[in-house]
């Protein structure tokens, strides 16, 4: 099972007094959605960071599907296994909507003729129109942006969707929409979705929320 594991993992950055985060474990598992959530600072982009296998840990390990991330390829790891969606989007802006969802599948050697289908339907999936996936993201909402985020997110056949703050630039309506659409991947597809946010509304809504503080996980 591709699920994602903690074991007892803290991290100090270079030069750092003390640790940005200390001594967490917890499994994370599909067909759930996980908020992680905390005060500014207490260690949630460094956690989430870890888990993408931007970094290893200082201590402990983290799992995917039970082996360590030290001892795989992380640059395969990061294309291949997990997908990421930030609270600034990070759409090409060069590229149209429906080419930022070709995009990571063509990385994976999918071939173009097949992306572009491939893309349409899931952006259709996420309630983007035809006439929409010919304009560059510019030319969206907020909103519809994410949700193009989170379709390219679908490119790749990674089971994990790590979110940063996904809802951090929305109104209350197009949180809700980012929300509802990350709850049905988990519980309809399978997905094991991990929510960064200081977002009350989106903790309260996940299947199981995770506070930190000072770097610990509080357990309440
Ligand atoms: N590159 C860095 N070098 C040194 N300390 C850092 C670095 N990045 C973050 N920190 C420190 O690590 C702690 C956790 O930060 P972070 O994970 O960004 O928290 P959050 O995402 O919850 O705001 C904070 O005390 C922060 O100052
Ligand atoms: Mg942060």
């Amino acid at each position: 099972m591709a699920n994602l594991a903690l074991n007892h993992v803290s991290y100090t950055y270079k030069n750092a007094e003390k640790a940005a985060i200390s001594e967490i474990s917890q499994v994370f598992e599909e067909g759930k959605v996980y908020a992680i959530v905390g005060p500014s600072g207490s260690g949630k982009s460094t956690l989430l960071s870890l888990m993408a296998g931007l970094d290893l840990p200082t201590a402990g390990e983290v799992l995917f599907a039970g082996e360590s991330l030290d001892g795989l390829d992380l640059d395969r790891y990061r294309r291949e296994d997990i997908s990421m969606i930030f609270q600034a989007f990070h759409l090409f802006p060069l590229l149209t909507v429906v080419e930022n969802v070709c995009f990571p599948m063509e990385l994976c050697g999918i071939h173009p003729k097949d992306a572009k289908p491939r893309a349409e339907a899931l952006l259709e999936g996420v309630g983007i129109t035809k006439e929409q996936m010919k304009r560059f993201p510019a030319k969206l909402s907020g909103g519809e942006r994410q949700r193009v985020a989170i379709a390219r997110s679908l490119a790749s056949n990674a089971k994990i969707i790590l979110a940063d703050e996904p809802t951090g630039n929305l109104d209350s309506a197009n949180t809700q929409n980012i929300i509802e659409i990350l709850a049905s991947l988990a519980h309809e597809k399978g997905y094991c979705v991990i929510i960064v946010t200081h977002d009350s509304e989106v903790a309260e809504t996940a299947d199981v929320a995770l506070r930190m503080r000072d770097g610990r996980l509080r357990y309440d």
